[in-house]
């Protein structure tokens, strides 16, 4: 299979586990703003969870419950990333956003529910370890540190230096690619240090790619606004390196993490073309 076959393939199981998990729960208009929320996205972190658990033998079932849970908190933080109140965004995963489908209180309201959902999703895997580092990694030191950081940083008197952006990023897209990547070797008690240094590099070179995406993308194939990122005054790595170095530096970036992973052989196939389609995406 294909490298998008099989992401799509993977997008398809943990999609299904989140459908699930909603048909549990009552009708309300919350459910629907929460299911728009979870439509569309590419499953990248969900692919890296279920990666990194097959490469450490975790059973599939509860691979699946830590895959839904990193999408659902991913799903939330779009819907709150999109709001009036940060990037103001009306367009997501090719649709109108949350707030703009449903209303801005209903949009935050999704939000939390979704993060609840997915610390009930990773307690499903009986590992509390697990679900404390997730917390950990969506919170006030991570997810949220780096969207704090990025909003403060439109309004900042200098703009960011390149260590400022780096800490910036990760949180804001870091953390999350790097608590998908320790999934496996969590669950396993195995040495995270490979596949830690290849999320820290596939999260930055992600995040490389994100902001080139938003400068020279189209936005019909991103189900994105783009250009925003200049308009809001916001520091990139493309603001800061130009655009031409950053593509060189997410290319290199990507050649470090999948030397990370010469630990796993041949085993870490599908992780090196992961990382090889996180820049090279148009969407
Ligand atoms: C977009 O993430 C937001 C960032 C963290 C920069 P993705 O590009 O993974 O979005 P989806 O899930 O595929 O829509
Ligand atoms: C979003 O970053 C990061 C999180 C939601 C944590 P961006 O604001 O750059 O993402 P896009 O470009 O809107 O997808
Ligand atoms: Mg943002
Ligand atoms: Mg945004
Ligand atoms: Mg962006």
């Amino acid at each position: 299979m294909s490298f998008p076959d099989d992401l799509s393939a993977a997008a398809l199981a943990v999609a299904g586990r989140l459908a699930r998990a909603l048909d549990a729960m009552p009708d309300s208009r919350v459910k629907s703003a929460m299911a728009h929320a979870l439509h569309g996205g590419k499953g990248l972190r969900g692919y890296l969870v279920l990666e990194s658990c097959a490469l450490h033998g975790v059973a599939r079932d509860t691979a699946l419950d830590a895959a839904a849970a990193i999408e659902a908190m991913h799903a939330y933080s779009l819907v709150h990333d999109d709001l009036p109140a940060m990037d103001d965004d009306d367009l997501r995963r090719g649709r109108p956003t949350v707030h703009i489908a449903f209303d801005e209180a209903t949009a935050i309201l999704a939000g939390d529910a979704l993060q609840s959902l997915a610390f009930q999703l990773c307690a499903g895997t009986g590992h509390a370890g697990l679900t404390a580092a997730l917390a950990k990694a969506a919170g006030a030191e991570g997810m949220v540190l780096g969207q704090v950081l990025d909003i403060e940083a439109e309004t900042a008197p200098e703009p960011l230096t390149l260590e400022q952006i780096i800490r910036l990023q990760q949180g804001k897209t870091g953390a999350l690619f790097g608590w998908s990547c320790m999934v496996g070797p969590i669950l396993s008690n195995a040495d995270p240090a490979p596949l830690a240094a290849y999320a820290t590099a596939l999260g930055l070179a992600f995040q490389i790619a994100d902001d080139i995406l938003d400068t020279e993308g189209d936005a019909a194939t991103a189900g994105k606004r783009l250009q925003k990122d200049a308009e809001a005054g916001k520091a990139t790595f493309v603001s800061l390196l130009g655009l031409e170095p950053a593509r060189a530096r997410a290319e290199s970036l990507i050649s470090q993490g999948c030397d990370a992973l010469a630990p796993y052989g041949e085993r870490a196939h599908s992780l090196r073309e992961a990382a090889r389609f996180v820049i090279s995406r148009d969407k």
